[in-house]
């Protein structure tokens, strides 16, 4: 193979040649390692501090028997993991130097072609971006979905059955015990959470991007298919190092009308919108949030898996994964992009069956009509919100209510659950000082839990608004990413106890009933909240990071020269 790259690290007569073989060699290897063959990172995100990621070292093992049968040499390596469930603040913070690690790993070693290896929500976007800024050709493993929990004759699903299941428990429905059976049951195997959450949406939407071999996303992580599409793509990103088959060149815009149509199809997480934006950033492709919508208008949502619908993602795997779903709303697809399996997406899409029509509905009879989320704007959102309507009450799609004011995410824990609180079924939840600057780092508290008050009365939902983002595993009427955001002194900022807000989805809008002559006056006396952050990555994060419309990458790492 001619002109690799790693070539210039282990070619000529000069002593560094000399002894970056010698070096490697300390590692068992013998000297035909260095007759030419492609030298393959596989970018591993496994950590023990991030539980969905920790069967990829055996993932890693199955890339490398590929890669060595396709005659390449498989060197793998660690990035810092982001765990969902242990990092704090927010493991967003930190999703953004993940891609700054991978990218760097990647350039600064003698590699030709790298196997990304992700499951965990944040950490898909986070290789994607560095991957794209990187330039070698690069192909995604996700570690697939966990096996779904049974409890007492019930299915669980993740996030969504486990918030559904804890308001039981502090309000006393379930007893102390009957929790304990919960925890031990709801995360049973390795994977990812097995919702369409965020991590099962960023697998579909890597797969619909091109950029993982069709059929990757949906396979549960214990499956032995698993293992198999692992050996398949170590085996692939040989040869796309000989066609040089770069993310420049899978990640087009077809690529990205492909993914967003498909997270709509999906019914997929509000937090893809952000990443999207994000990745698209790092390839100087602008993704304006009024493209989701327009497409999400015409992409029905045909995927019956929790949140928004009643399955598990091993339900989905079985009845046919996402080429199933992109194969139902290849009409609205652009079959012409090219794929890291060398093939076009029309192509990868040709023998694609649906083995279960309860799971993934039809075109014609879908679970709902229009897409899973929808773009907002109006007085309070002037850059735009996000809201997932499929997991919505559809009765407070259309809604006035009066506003219960949180100035940050303390206060509203500390008052919530207070019965003098004065909330009722109509009231509007106002949360501020969560987007990615107040926080910090954009947090997944946008699903404000319902006031006991309420619960005790039978509400089920009220409308709830904030900058903040949400949990992909998390549902109801929830207006979320509103951009700017508070704490850089976005018009949410000025909204007091007793506004009256106005939540019009038909006409996508989100307003407060104030004139723009009230906002500006309001706005005068804004005084932005003290810094988080005085040094340190924190302090990178808050000076670089943009708003949630943008993507929240750091303003420094868009474009891919
Ligand atoms: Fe990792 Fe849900 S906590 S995917």
């Amino acid at each position: 193979m001619h002109n690799q790259r790693s070539r210039k690290w282990f070619e000529g007569p000069e002593y560094y040649a000399f002894s970056r073989r010698a070096w490697l060699r300390s590692e068992g290897f013998g000297p035909d390692i260095f007759d030419g063959k492609p030298v393959i990172g596989i970018c591993n995100s496994w950590s023990e501090l991030n539980n969905c990621n920790a069967h990829l070292r055996q993932v890693a093992e199955a890339v490398k028997r590929g890669v060595w049968a396709a005659g390449g040499v498989p060197l793998e390596f660690p990035t810092i993991s982001l765990g969902e469930m242990f990092m704090k603040p927010t493991a967003m913070l930190f999703r953004n130097l993940m891609a700054m690690d991978v990218e760097e790993c990647i350039r600064a070693n003698p590699l030709d072609g790298v196997v990304l290896l992700s499951g965990c929500d944040k950490t898909t976007p986070a290789q994607l971006m560095g991957a794209a800024s990187a330039g070698l050709p690069a192909i995604m493993v996700t570690g697939g979905p966990m096996l779904a929990g049974e409890w007492r004759g019930r299915k669980l699903g993740s996030g969504t059955d486990g918030r559904k299941l804890f308001d039981q428990y502090r309000t006393g429905r379930i007893t102390e015990e009957e929790w304990c059976e919960v925890e031990a049951c709801i995360a049973r195997t390795s994977g990812h959470c097995t919702v369409m959450g965020t991590a099962s949406t960023m697998a579909g939407v890597a797969e619909a991007l091109g950029m993982t071999l069709p059929g990757c996303a949906a396979i549960p992580a214990p499956d032995s298919r698993r293992m198999m599409i692992a050996e398949q793509s170590g085996r692939r990103i040989v040869d796309m190092v000989a066609e040089q088959l770069t993310p420049s060149r899978i990640l087009t815009r077809d690529a990205f009308h492909n993914a967003i149509t498909t997270l709509m199809a999906l019914g997929g997480s509000t937090n893809a919108v952000v990443h999207l934006c994000a990745i698209a950033g790092r390839l100087g492709i602008d993704l304006p949030l009024e493209e989701f919508d327009r497409l999400s208008r015409r992409t029905p949502c045909i995927v019956n898996v929790k949140p928004s619908g009643e399955y598990v993602m091993e339900d989905l795997f079985h009845a046919g994964g996402v080429p199933a779903v992109m194969k139902e709303i290849e009409h609205l697809l652009k079959g012409d992009a090219i794929t890291a399996s060398g093939r076009t997406m029309q192509e990868n899409l040709a023998a694609a069956v649906c083995g279960n029509r309860d799971v993934i509905r039809t075109a014609a009879a879908p679970l709902s009509a229009e897409g899973g989320i929808s773009v907002l704007t109006g007085n309070l959102a002037p850059d735009g919100a996000v809201i997932k309507p499929t997991a919505a009450s559809a009765n407070l799609l259309q809604h006035r209510g009066l506003a219960i004011v949180f100035e940050t995410r303390d206060e509203m824990m500390a008052r919530i659950d207070d019965p003098d609180l004065p909330v009722d079924a109509g009231s509007v939840l106002v949360m501020k000082n969560c987007g990615p600057k107040g926080g910090p780092g954009f947090p997944e508290w946008g699903q404000i839990p319902l006031p006991r008050k309420l619960i005790d009365q039978g509400v089920t939902d009220v409308v709830r608004i904030s900058d903040a983002r949400m949990s992909g595993t998390s549902f109801g009427t929830v207006v979320l990413h509103i951009s700017p955001e508070s704490a850089i002194g976005g018009p949410l900022a000025i909204v007091r106890t007793g506004d009256e807000i106005i939540l019009d989805y038909a006409g996508r809008r989100i307003d407060v009933a104030l004139s723009d002559q009230q906002i500006s006056a309001r706005l005068k006396e804004f005084r932005p909240p003290p810094s988080h952050y005085a040094r340190g990555y924190g302090k990178l994060f808050l000076d670089h990071v943009t708003q949630a419309h943008l993507g929240c990458d750091f303003d420094f790492l868009a474009g891919n020269s």
